[in-house]
């Protein structure tokens, strides 16, 4: 081989995010940072207080919680052998067949949410011993091997708030959704439309879901019907009939409409706690529709479950999901207790204040420094630490450059002023501020130039 040869191979490899992962950069970034204060805001006027729970837990804590049989944990978890037993394996040299034969305790799963992790912190911490209920909310990136398109990531980012202990009062409910709704509301968030619904509990929704296995059967059994079916539903009549009116399948809707509503089949605790959510929304003048077909993918929920679509975000809609999960606890191993909580898809959010022109254009600055001269240096720097002090965004080059190259590098950065210090400036102690937008100049002493730009900026700037 050649010596150009070997060099062309030994060409870095540029490395790309891998494939449902992405940079968020600004000035996006500024958006985020703007929604997740919003939550900080909204939230603890509601009396919320935050939580930060690990990135990964035990991969036995969301089969247990969300469900073994449902999509997210059986297909979508990134799960890792459990360190012990892995290294113990690996320094015997028993490799075959590790990853399939490692007990379930010793795994562990990259969160794909956080609802299970704050009931276990709940648990963990004796939290039912504090003043009932406990209202939490976090956010942070959670993971799911989903299929990637707009709006759906591996790696996505939720915002979500739980309330345990206490009653299961529907006013709960009622606020939760008021509280969400408050947060969209204060983001002026598009076309937020709420759907409810209520899927029973444990004595009525078991009846229901073997009318609707019973129902759906004699369609799979007609010939006639038969072939409008598709493998995933029917994979569902087994496994959980409810998921089979999340189908958006063309051929099925037609069948899906004539199916049983579970409206008409709640027990009549169920079916007065629905009314009574329903009447505490309208308390609060939150809007909603009723979604006879809202059943959610993961299994903890009982009675009120909901989802808010936003607009501009095509198939990917739905920017929050959330509902009651009263006894997620108690499975868990802690004591009988009430829950109920949503996660807002912020990735999903983001996408659509975007798309209705809510997102900041370019990170500007307040003022760029021109300076000439090793004096002025000096002096730039202050004014430079002086300004930021104020709380003013300053951009000070670090070389000095010919005062019309610094004017239209401040012009590119989008800044309101140049501040423009030449030796003059420096003898006299008067400097110059140039107002970019109009091109008009003005002399100002320190301490007035100070005052002058606290002026403009309490007007708006
Ligand atoms: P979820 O419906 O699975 O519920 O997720 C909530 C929201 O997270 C969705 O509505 C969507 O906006 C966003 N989301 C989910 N998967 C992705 C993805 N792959 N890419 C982008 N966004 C996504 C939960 O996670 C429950 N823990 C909510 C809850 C809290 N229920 C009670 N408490």
């Amino acid at each position: 081989m050649s010596e150009g040869a070997a060099k062309k191979e030994e060409k870095p490899r540029k490395f790309q995010a891998i494939r449902g992962t992405r940079d968020l950069l600004p000035p996006e970034t500024a958006l985020w940072n703007r929604v997740e204060q919003t939550a900080d805001e909204v939230f603890s006027t509601f009396g919320f207080g935050e939580i930060r729970v690990p990135i990964f837990e035990s991969t036995d804590l969301f089969a247990r919680s969300i469900g073994a049989e449902t999509d997210v944990v059986s297909k979508e978890m990134y799960t890792f052998g459990g360190f012990a037993e892995f290294s113990a394996r690996v320094r015997e040299g028993r490799v075959e067949g590790m990853l399939s034969e490692m007990s379930p305790e010793e795994m562990i799963s990259l969160r794909p949410e956080a609802t299970a992790s704050v009931c276990r912190a709940y648990i963990e911490h004796n939290m039912q011993q504090l003043p009932q209920p406990v209202k939490l909310y976090y956010m942070g990136p959670m993971f799911r091997r989903e299929r990637p398109q707009k709006g759906r990531y591996r790696q996505f980012y939720q915002i979500g708030a739980e309330v345990l202990g206490g009653s299961d009062a529907p006013a709960i409910d009622a606020e939760v959704i008021e509280m969400v709704m408050t947060f969209f509301d204060r983001l002026e968030l598009q076309g937020a439309q709420l759907d409810i619904n209520s899927i029973g509990d444990r004595n009525c929704r078991p009846k229901y879901v073997e009318l609707l296995r019973a129902e759906l059967l004699k369609v799979r059994d007609n010939p006639a019907t038969a072939g409008r079916l598709g493998p995933d539903t029917l994979r569902r009549i087994e496994t959980n009939p409810l998921r089979v009116l999340d189908s958006k399948l063309e051929s099925e809707q037609a069948i899906i409409a004539k199916l049983p509503r579970i409206a008409d089949h709640l027990c009549e605790e169920c079916a007065a706690h629905y009314a009574a959510v329903k009447h505490q929304l309208e308390m609060r003048g939150v809007i909603y529709r009723e979604n006879w077909r809202l059943v959610r993918g993961l299994d903890y929920y009982m009675r009120t479950t909901f989802e808010i679509t936003a607009q501009g975000l095509g198939s990917q809609n739905a920017v929050c999901g959330g509902g009651r999960y009263d006894g997620l606890v108690e499975l868990l191993g802690g004591p009988p207790t009430k829950g109920i909580g949503f996660a807002i898809g912020e990735d999903r959010l983001i996408l659509s204040l975007q798309e209705s022109g809510k997102a900041p254009t370019q990170q500007g600055r307040d003022v760029y420094i021109a300076w000439m001269g090793e004096r002025a240096h000096a002096t730039a720097i202050r004014a430079a630490k002086d300004l930021r002090k104020a709380g003013f965004s300053v951009e000070l080059p670090p070389v000095e450059q010919k005062f019309g190259k610094a004017l239209g590098q401040a012009d590119k950065l989008g800044a309101k002023y140049a501040l423009i210090l030449g030796d003059n400036e420096v003898s006299e102690g008067l400097w110059t501020l140039k107002t970019l937008a109009d091109g008009s100049q003005a002399k100002f002493t320190e301490p007035d130039l100070l005052e002058h730009l606290r002026k403009q900026k309490a007007g708006g700037l």
